[in-house]
């Protein structure tokens, strides 16, 4: 079993996501041009996929990583924004039929399902840009102008980290992946964005170089752990629990840590990713509770 430092204190994850969920999404309302704003279409898709109800992780990651370093979650909520339109443009694209091939997400008909797959690509392609709009109207601190927070987002979803794990993910399809060579995939294709969250909110908080660090270690391994066990869940999971066909990584002969190294030892990696993610928090001195409580939870988690 993790190990979970501080917080042995109660701590209420469930109101907390909903407190911030609800923040975010406000946010979000007010930054997405409205449904009606022409070309319709487009912005339809925008809000279709955004609102589709994912579990806002990344946002909770950006907003807790803000508080954990004594910052308000209103000065961090356009970068949690702009991580969500990423991680929502990726997601529309991995569902292609080009990539993945999935017809449902979040609980609902893909993207490309409803809207065709020249919407869907756009869709993606507008979202990745009104992250980048969003980031824009952030204020900007002094230890983190608009310089590093542009380069941030830039770095992380960019063809050396997101892009190149799903070009990696995509050509490893059939073939024997190595170890070492899944882990290359895990860290970008996943791990690179929920690491750039948290290091994003601790900006927003105008966070120390030590506190920074202490995001990116707890980050890098939270985020390694979520992909891992996204592969355990694939297999042990059904459709209607995860709001996304079950059994896909299978069917495509996707390298993932279960089809590699077997569900137990897949087990034992994510469990071990997240004690090393609780030892990064150790500098926090017990203020990280919602990054503590959000890890053990990403680990837990059954969907
Ligand atoms: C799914 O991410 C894609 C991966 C990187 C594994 P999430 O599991 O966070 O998806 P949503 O946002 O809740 O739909
Ligand atoms: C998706 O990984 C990673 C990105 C979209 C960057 P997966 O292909 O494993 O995600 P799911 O299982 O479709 O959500
Ligand atoms: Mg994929
Ligand atoms: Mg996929
Ligand atoms: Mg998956």
């Amino acid at each position: 079993m993790p190990l979970r430092p501080t917080s042995k204190k109660q701590f209420d994850l469930s109101a907390y996501l909903s407190t911030r969920s609800r923040a975010v999404d406000q946010a979000m309302n007010r930054f997405l041009p409205s449904a009606s704003t022409r070309p319709a279409t487009i912005h339809k898709a925008m809000r279709y996929s955004i609102f589709a109800g994912g579990k806002r992780m990344r946002p909770a990651l950006c907003l807790a990583a803000a508080e954990a370093c004594g910052g308000k979650i209103e000065p961090a909520l356009p970068l949690a924004c702009a991580v969500e339109c990423i991680h929502t443009y990726s997601l529309i694209h991995d569902d292609l039929p080009a990539m993945d091939n999935d017809d449902f997400r979040r609980g609902k008909p893909t993207s490309h399902k409803v809207f065709g797959e020249g919407m869907a690509i756009l869709a993606g392609d507008a979202l990745l840009t009104q992250a980048f709009e969003i980031a824009a109207l952030s204020k900007g601190w002094p230890r983190y102008n608009h310089q590093t927070i542009t380069l941030e987002i830039a770095k992380a979803a960019g063809s050396l980290q997101l892009i190149a794990g799903q070009v990696a993910d995509l050509e490893g399809e059939g073939k024997k992946v190595s170890a070492a060579q899944l882990k290359y995939i895990h860290e970008r294709k996943t791990s690179a964005l929920l690491c750039c969250s948290a290091r994003l909110g601790g900006m927003s908080a105008n966070c120390t170089a030590a506190q920074l660090k202490a995001l990116t270690d707890f980050g890098y391994n939270v985020g390694l752990a979520f992909q891992v066990i996204d592969d355990i869940l694939d297999i042990t999971q059904t459709t209607e629990q995860l709001g996304k066909t079950a059994g896909k990584d299978t069917a495509a002969q996707k390298a993932t840590y279960p089809s590699i190294v077997g569900l137990e030892k897949s087990r034992k990696i994510a469990t071990d990713l997240t004690n090393r993610a609780f030892a990064a928090l150790k500098i926090f001195k017990g203020k990280a509770v919602a990054l503590e409580a959000l890890a053990e939870y990403l680990l837990k988690r059954d969907k």
